[in-house]
């Protein structure tokens, strides 16, 4: 079907940041603002696709068209992803947070003036991408993302390896590129076989260009 591509094809996409508690009413987060995500899974539902979205706590609206799970911890994320497989695709967008409180405390933590301040203890999390990746229902087409401040072509080449995925999309999400929470994104896909370099383009335009290229790798 020219028009539907990725009819009969399952997906999972993960978008936005995760939020760890550090007491009822505190958390550590993120700037992912879920754009990226968000528009990728409507791009792969517009090509036919049937998709399971995974989003961490974010400002916009569900995509039309896709079941989106709403998630706010990164275990509780991973926990969505493995309920959704098995899948035909996953494209592991979310900025999950490397680490959470070890211990999240029950009860609001208080001031006590003259005591000693708080110090948190954190856990690792674990590593979604990397789960899929290496799981015995790992879908046919893995794809990362990377939001790197430095050397971003070498530190997406060791995920695409360590993280067992097919591609690895990079971009630098250094400050003064504004792509964290903006409207545009200048990526780089990074494969086994050699790195592809995209213009600045707005989010969506990303997302219907890797919708583009997942229906190919079908069809080929
Ligand atoms: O290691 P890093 O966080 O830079 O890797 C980024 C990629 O891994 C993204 O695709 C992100 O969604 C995914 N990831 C994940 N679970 C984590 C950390 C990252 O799925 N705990």
């Amino acid at each position: 079907d020219g028009e539907k591509p990725l009819k009969g094809r399952k997906a999972i996409v993960t978008s936005g940041p995760t939020h760890e508690p550090i007491d009822p009413v505190r958390y550590i987060a993120n700037r992912s603002s879920g754009r990226q995500g968000h528009a990728i899974a409507a791009a792969l539902a517009k090509l036919g696709a049937e998709v399971t979205l995974v989003s961490g706590p974010v400002a916009i609206a569900d995509p039309v068209g896709v079941h989106t799970v709403h998630v706010e911890r990164a275990e509780e994320m991973r926990d969505a992803v493995l309920a959704a497989l098995p899948a035909d695709i996953a494209v592991m967008v979310a900025a999950v947070a490397d680490w959470r409180v070890a211990s999240a405390a029950d009860q609001k933590l208080k001031k006590h003036p003259g005591e000693s301040i708080p110090t948190l203890a954190l856990t690792e999390n674990p590593d979604i991408l990397k789960t899929v990746g290496h799981h015995t229902m790992r879908p046919k087409l893995v794809i990362g993302f990377a939001a790197e401040t430095q050397d971003v072509e070498s530190n997406a080449r060791a995920k695409l390896e360590r993280k067992g995925a097919d591609m690895i999309v990079a971009n630098d999400v250094s400050p003064a590129t504004c792509i964290m929470g903006g409207s545009r994104n200048s990526v780089r896909l990074i494969r086994h076989d050699g790195v592809e370099r995209w213009p600045d383009l707005a989010k969506e335009e990303v997302a219907e260009r890797l919708a583009a290229l997942i229906a190919e790798h079908f069809h080929a």
